[in-house]
């Protein structure tokens, strides 16, 4: 792969935004400059989002798993998969990607344009065989002549597949939520309920120290010790797909492994032992379930989960002595407070 050009082109991302600890609105200046090249990358990168070519039975797009009526996700515990096998993790929002530094639970892909392509050659998830990807969406005309416009010359290369998924993917935004006009000066943008959650969000129950900046996360993982699903470890097909992975990952004692080891797999660093990226809190009601296995249905359970201090053996967390008046205070600031303004969207007409 051509990892320079991609890496010429995360530099075209933002630096960090964020600082440690404090909410941020967000602003203007922290997107990318709406310039006339970025927004005819993004509507052929919507077209290749939306289009079945990218799967191998020609079933699914990148909008089955990150469906808009569904917050960008997929509202399943665990995400689709590709027919006959089973997937093993829930599928995140991709609204405002823009602001991550590193992509998938475990981080494992450090661009957009990385990211991309790992779904369509996922044997669990669109089963493509790249190469052959490259063939189909090379002999639509239609395609050549975008992609002509778009490039410069009509070459379709899985890079430029790359480049206009992922600034595609960068169009996608939620803003202007409750809780950026309350930062903006405006008390009476939040709910008297939800005003309060977010003092015990930034006080006492201190969710602010991960899940901060303008996307509320820090970019970095945690090992919270989210329960395992019992379902999850029964069914061999799931128990395929976590072994596979890990052995991708050279994970010696692969054909044992009956849990989600998170960034360790990536990295080996026992710190890193079942850390998961913290994800980003906007649209955070329409995105259920919750955590890297959907284990949590509901955003009460997952205040439960945070009340008790987390799983069992995490050393990140510490119980927090919340009354049910108060969880309903944070769910109140959670639910109303980062439901914002996303990016309209009209579906593209596939070539
Ligand atoms: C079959 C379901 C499925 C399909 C199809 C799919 N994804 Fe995903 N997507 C997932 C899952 C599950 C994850 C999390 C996987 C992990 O962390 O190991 C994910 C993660 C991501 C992320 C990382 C988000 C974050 O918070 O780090 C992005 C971006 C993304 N997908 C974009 C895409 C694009 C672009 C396509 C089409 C090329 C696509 N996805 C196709 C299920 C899917
Ligand atoms: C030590 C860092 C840390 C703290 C403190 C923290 N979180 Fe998280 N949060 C995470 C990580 C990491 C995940 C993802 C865990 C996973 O996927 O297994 C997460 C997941 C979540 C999710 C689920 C998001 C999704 O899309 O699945 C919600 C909601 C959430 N946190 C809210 C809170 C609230 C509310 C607080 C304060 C009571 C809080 N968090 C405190 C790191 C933290």
């Amino acid at each position: 792969m051509k990892k320079i050009a991609w890496l010429l082109l995360a530099g075209l991302c933002l630096p960090a935004v964020a600082v440690a600890g404090q909410l941020a609105a967000i602003t203007d200046a922290m997107l990318p400059e709406q310039t006339p090249e970025l927004a005819a990358r993004a509507e052929l990168g919507k077209k290749l989002f939306f289009d079945r070519r990218l799967s191998g039975d020609g079933t699914m797009n990148c909008g089955t798993c990150h469906d808009p009526e569904q917050g960008y996700s997929d509202g399943m515990e665990i995400s689709l998969n590709y027919p006959t096998t089973k997937n093993w993790r829930n599928s995140p929002t991709v609204i405002n990607v823009v602001f991550h530094q590193q992509f998938f639970h475990d981080g494992r892909a450090a661009t957009l344009e990385e990211q991309a392509l790992f779904p369509m050659m996922s044997a669990f998830e669109m089963n493509q065989n790249l190469d052959f990807l490259e063939e189909e969406i090379r002999s639509v005309p239609e395609y050549v002549a975008e992609f002509k416009s778009v490039f410069g010359d009509g070459d379709v290369t899985l890079e430029r597949i790359a480049i206009a998924i992922a600034d595609f993917e960068r169009t996608l935004i939620s803003r202007d939520a409750p809780l950026d006009r309350f930062l903006d000066g405006d008390e009476t943008a939040l709910s008297p309920d939800a005003r309060q959650g977010y003092q015990l969000f930034i006080g006492k129950a201190a969710c602010v120290t991960c899940h901060y900046g303008p996307n509320l996360m820090d970019n970095r993982f945690h090992a919270l010790y989210v329960p395992e699903n019992p379902d999850h470890l029964e069914d061999p097909r799931i128990t395929a797909t976590r072994r596979f992975v890990a052995k991708l990952h050279n994970f010696e004692a692969y054909r044992t492994l009956d849990e989600d080891l998170g960034r360790y797999l990536i990295t080996k660093d026992r710190a890193d032992w079942k850390a998961f990226k913290t994800p980003t809190l906007r649209e955070i009601a329409a995105t259920a379930p919750y955590m890297h296995n959907g284990i949590f249905a509901t955003l009460d359970e997952v205040l439960d989960f945070f009340a008790a201090g987390g799983g069992a053996g995490t050393t990140a967390l510490k119980p927090l002595a919340l009354s049910p008046a108060e969880k309903s205070q944070l769910k109140a600031f959670l639910e109303e407070g980062l439901a914002g303004e996303i990016t309209p969207l009209t579906y593209p007409k596939i070539p």
